[in-house]
């Protein structure tokens, strides 16, 4: 693996990334004020919202204040669907994204020209975090479409530089092809695709650590430190997180640098976090894990206050960026943390053993159901193209016991087919729950 220890020269640092302390927060005041009076006077959704709860805008007069605001979920979104949140002139709106909306409508996100700059340049940031250089060539296997991750990327590796290679997901023969004929340095795809990407290699006899690739950057679903492992050992590269979400921005929200891999810098001067309790609603101090809450604060066309984001994390001070904190790797979402007569689990959690489980990838789907009246959890856990036959059963049967012996559940699980389990830009759904709720 290429030593990527330095950090970056402080000329190749955006100037917000310089900032101090003080300076940061007098900043982010400045355009949180603003974009509160922006939605109050713009959104008729915020309009009812604070007045409801008797704030205005104008009783922000730190940032603390800010926890006196109402939040926004993703209902409010879908409830002014679809384009109720926006803040322009229909005719100032660029470019439209939408996620991918498993349960009902999706959701809408709009973004002004301004927006679009703005998106591109903590992209860039975001890849150049990563360790990534003008003129290095970059294949970007997230998916272009309604999806945010392909041409986030795409534009923002364009912005620093790079010459991009946009193969979006998909046709895995295909990746390895041009992966060994382009010579890319970096590669930008989810993790659990990544690892379809290093099975293929393997399939075709070649060995990954040989391949031009030097660092990736995956995100758009949970990884853990293992599969980070995973990942760097098989591949050669240098693995590191990038967070996002469409409703925010889509990514490059977060990024860890590549020489500290110790979690993701938030890049604050445009999206201010909190972290709740996600029962209560109350504001944690930093270092408490709980729910991450974002607030844009340089968005025109769609800006969102205190938005919900369901994925669970907390603040940490800032490092290698040292007036930006840190969020640390998610390690789940609110809503997918599943309580199973009682036992409660996260789909991380399975992962984790199905990656010390011999002969399995860990591309998985969690299936709950209510039989008689109980919870009833069944897994469908993808085996590794090299996994022979006959260890398929006993790999399965070792999962259910880790499963029971260690969080508690009783789990059923079918070890299936590499590649069998559906897909949407990208990512396994990795809950499907089905219980009866009446
Ligand atoms: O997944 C944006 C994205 C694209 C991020 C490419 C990074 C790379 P959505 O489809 O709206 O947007 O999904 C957002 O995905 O709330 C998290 O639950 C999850 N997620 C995104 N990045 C990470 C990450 C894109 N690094 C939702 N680690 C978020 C864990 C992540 N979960």
């Amino acid at each position: 693996m290429t030593h990527l220890g330095a950090a970056p020269d402080p000329v190749l640092l955006d100037e917000a990334e310089r900032l101090g302390a003080d300076e940061l927060r007098a900043l982010q005041l400045r355009r949180l004020q603003r974009t509160l009076r922006q939605v109050y006077e713009k959104v008729p959704h915020y309009r009812r919202a604070f007045d409801k709860a008797g704030v205005h805008p104008n009783d922000c007069r730190e940032l603390a204040d800010l926890a006196r605001f109402p939040t926004t979920t993703k209902a409010d979104l879908r409830d002014n669907y679809p384009f109720g949140m926006f803040a322009v002139p229909e005719h100032d709106v660029r470019r439209i994204h939408a996620s991918s909306g498993t349960t009902g409508r999706p959701t809408v996100v709009g973004y002004t020209e301004a927006d679009l700059d703005m998106w591109a340049a903590v992209m860039a940031r975001s890849i150049r975090a990563a360790g990534a250089r003008r003129g290095d060539r970059l294949h970007n296997a997230y998916g272009y479409g309604l999806f945010t991750g392909g041409l986030g990327a795409h534009a923002g590796a364009e912005r620093l530089g790079c010459t991009v290679i946009p193969v979006s997901g998909g046709m895995t023969p295909r990746q390895v092809q041009l992966i060994t004929d382009f010579r890319p340095r970096i590669i930008m795809v989810t993790p659990s695709y990544m690892l379809t990407v290093i099975d293929q290699f393997e399939k075709q006899g070649l060995d990954p650590r040989t391949s031009s690739l030097e660092i990736g950057i995956f995100g758009a679903e949970p990884w853990t430190e293992q599969m980070r492992r995973e990942m760097e050992e098989r591949a050669g590269i240098h693995a590191v997180d990038i967070y996002g979400l469409s409703e925010v921005i889509g990514p490059g929200v977060a990024q860890e640098c590549v020489e500290t891999k110790d979690g993701l810098h938030i890049w604050e001067d445009h999206f201010y976090p909190e972290v709740l309790d996600p029962g209560t609603g109350e504001v944690l101090s930093d270092g408490e894990r709980g729910e991450l809450v974002l607030t844009s604060l340089t968005k025109q066309a769609m800006p969102v206050i205190r938005y919900r984001t369901r994925d669970l994390t907390r603040l940490l001070p800032g490092t290698a960026r040292p007036a930006m904190r840190r969020m640390e790797k998610i390690t789940g979402r609110t809503d997918d943390m599943i309580i199973v007569r009682g036992v409660n689990l996260f789909p991380t959690q399975i992962e984790e053993i199905i990656l010390r489980t011999p002969g399995l990838a860990p591309h998985f789907q969690l299936v709950l159901t209510t039989q008689g009246r109980m919870d009833h959890l069944a897994g469908q856990v993808e085996a590794r193209p090299d996994c022979p036959g006959e260890r398929r059963h006993p790999a399965g049967t070792e999962v259910a016991a880790t499963i029971k012996n260690t969080i508690g559940t009783s789990v059923e699980v079918v070890v299936v087919e590499p590649e069998t389990l559906a897909r949407s830009a990208g990512k396994i759904q990795r809950l499907v729950d089905h219980r009866d709720r009446s």
